[in-house]
C-alpha cells in the first residue's frame, strides 16, 4: 500500500501524488505543502474546517468521541486529580511535576504575580466604563515593553521564564482591569495566598486588601469557591488550534514578541462565536427570564431567517457533547446546594438542554451545549460579575497560548503564516 494520496485534474487528467502523515491519535493528513508548486493551483477551505495548520504533541480532541487530552491525561481525570497550577507544569513541561516541583512552581508565580508599577498607569488611561476584555488585552501587549527581553529566547530556562511571568501576572491584569471598570482602588496580590485564591482575592478586597469575615470568623472566600474556580481554569487551559490560539501562532509566525501575541489571542477569544459567549450565555438566559419563555427563544434559533443564535450550543469540533461542558454541568449539580447556584437560571438552562437534546433542528446539526454554557452559572455564584467571565477564560487559557507559542518557536522548519486567496475582483 502506498503511503501517498492521488489527485486528478479531470481538466487535463494530470495526476499528483501528495504524502499521507500519520497521526499519534486521530485523523492522519495529507500533506499538501508543495501543492502550488506541483498544481500551480491554491486550496480552498475558508473557516479551515478541513485544514491542519500545524503538528503539535500538547492537546488532543476527538469531536466525535467527546474526548480531550492535555499531553495525553484526559481531562476528566486533570480535573478530578490536580489543581490548575499542575495542569500549567503539565501543558509547559509534559509531565506532571512531583511535590518539590509543585511547590517550587507555586512558589515561583506567586512572586510574579505582581505587576510593574509603571503599568499600573496605563489602567488609568481607559475610561471607566472600559469592558476588562480591551484592557486585557491592552495591558499584556504592554507586558512586551516591560520584558522586551522576552523578544529573543536563547535558552529553555528563557522560555520558561518568560511563560511562568504571564501566566502569573494575568489574574492581577485582569483583577486591575475590572476593579478600575468599577472605580475601585487596586489590590495588589498577597504572596501568602495561592493562584486561584488570590484572583477571588483582588476582585473582592476592601482597600487595604481587608476581607469581610462570615458570622463564624471565617475567612470570606471559601475552600469550595476556589476549588471550583480552580477546575474553571483547569478546563480552560487549552484547546489546541482553536482560533485564538491560531491568531497567536500566526503572530508567532511573524517573529513578534510572544506577550504581543497573546494580546492578539485575547482580542480573538473576545469574540461571541468564541471565548466571548460565557458572557452572553448568561445575558441571554436572563433576557429568556422564566422557564415559560425557552420555547419561543428555542423557536427563534431555529428559525433561518432570524440572527438569533443560542449561545453555548455548538462547536466546530466537538459534534457529540463537549467533555469539558460535562464536568462544568456536574460541578454545577455537585455545587448547587453549597455554592447556592441561582435556582432561576439553573432552570431555564435545563430546559434550553432538554429540549434542544431532544430537537430535530439540533440533533440532526449535532449542536451540543458548549463549555460557555455552563460556566456562567458557576461563575455568577462565586460572585464573579458578567463582564469578567471572558477575562476569567484569558486567565485559564494563558498557558495553552503560550505553550503552543512555545511549541512553534521551537519548529525547526517554519515559515510566516501567509495563505492565499481566490481573486474575483476587477
Ligand atoms: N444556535 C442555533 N443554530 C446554530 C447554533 C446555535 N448556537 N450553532 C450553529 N447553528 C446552526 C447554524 O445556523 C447552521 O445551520 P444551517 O446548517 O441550517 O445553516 C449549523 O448549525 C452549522 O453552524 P455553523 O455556524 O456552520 O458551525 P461552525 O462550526 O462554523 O460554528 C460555532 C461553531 C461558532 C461555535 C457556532 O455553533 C456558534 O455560533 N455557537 C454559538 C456561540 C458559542 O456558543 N460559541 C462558543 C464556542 S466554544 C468556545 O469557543 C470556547
Amino acid at each position: 500500500m502506498k503511503n501517498s494520496f492521488t489527485i486528478i485534474n479531470n481538466r487535463t487528467n494530470e495526476s499528483f501524488e501528495f504524502d499521507i502523515l500519520d497521526a499519534a491519535r486521530g485523523p492522519s493528513v495529507v500533506d499538501i505543502s508543495t501543492f502550488y508548486a506541483k498544481t500551480k493551483m491554491f486550496t480552498y477551505d475558508p473557516g479551515f474546517t478541513s485544514t491542519a495548520s500545524c503538528i503539535s504533541d500538547i492537546t488532543f480532541i476527538d469531536g466525535e468521541k467527546g474526548e480531550l487530552r492535555y499531553r495525553g491525561i484526559e481531562i476528566s481525570e486533570l480535573a478530578s486529580n490536580n489543581s490548575y497550577l499542575d495542569v500549567c507544569y503539565l501543558l509547559l513541561n509534559s509531565k506532571l511535576p512531583n511535590k518539590e516541583e509543585s511547590k517550587d512552581f507555586d512558589l515561583e508565580l506567586r512572586h510574579r504575580s505582581f505587576l510593574h508599577e509603571g503599568l499600573k498607569n496605563l489602567f488609568k488611561a481607559f475610561p471607566s466604563n472600559a469592558h476588562p476584555m480591551a484592557t486585557l488585552s491592552s495591558a499584556a501587549s504592554a507586558l512586551s515593553s516591560f520584558y522586551y527581553d522576552h523578544l529573543v529566547i536563547h535558552s529553555e530556562a528563557e522560555y520558561q521564564e518568560m511563560a511562568r511571568r504571564i501566566i502569573a501576572k494575568m489574574p492581577t491584569i485582569a483583577a486591575f482591569a475590572y476593579r478600575h471598570s468599577i472605580g475601585a482602588p487596586f489590590i495588589q496580590p498577597d504572596i501568602d495566598k495561592s493562584f486561584t485564591e488570590n484572583f477571588l482575592y483582588m476582585l473582592r478586597a476592601y482597600p487595604g486588601g481587608k476581607m469581610h469575615r462570615n458570622a463564624n470568623g471565617e475567612d470570606i472566600i471559601r475552600e469550595i469557591e476556589i476549588k471550583a474556580l480552580d477546575t474553571i481554569f483547569t478546563l480552560h487551559a487549552d484547546h489546541e488550534q482553536n482560533a485564538s490560539t491560531t491568531t497567536v501562532r500566526t503572530v508567532a509566525s511573524t517573529g513578534a514578541h510572544p506577550y504581543v501575541a497573546i494580546s492578539a489571542g485575547i482580542s480573538a477569544l473576545w469574540g461571541r462565536a468564541h471565548g466571548g459567549a460565557n458572557e452572553s450565555v448568561i445575558a441571554q438566559l436572563e433576557m429568556i427570564g422564566s422557564v415559560e419563555n425557552v420555547d419561543k427563544f428555542i423557536a427563534r434559533a431555529k428559525d433561518p431567517e432570524d440572527e438569533f443564535r443560542l449561545m453555548g450550543f455548538g462547536h466546530r469540533v466537538y459534534k457529540n457533547f463537549d467533555p469539558r461542558a460535562k464536568a462544568l454541568k456536574e460541578l454545577q449539580d455537585e455545587l448547587k446546594v453549597e455554592l447556592n447556584l441561582d435556582s432561576n437560571l439553573m432552570e431555564i438552562a435545563n430546559r434550553i438542554e432538554q429540549i434542544a437534546l431532544s430537537d430535530e433542528y439540533f440533533i440532526s446539526r449535532k449542536l451540543y451545549p458548549n463549555i460557555d454554557f455552563y460556566s456562567g452559572v458557576i461563575l455568577t455564584a462565586l460572585q464573579i460579575p458578567k463582564s469578567m467571565f471572558t477575562p476569567v477564560f484569558v486567565i485559564g487559557r494563558t498557558v495553552g497560548w503560550i505553550t503552543q507559542w512555545i511549541e512553534y518557536k521551537k519548529e525547526t522548519k517554519t515559515k510566516i503564516s501567509r495563505p492565499r486567496q481566490l481573486y474575483l475582483g476587477k
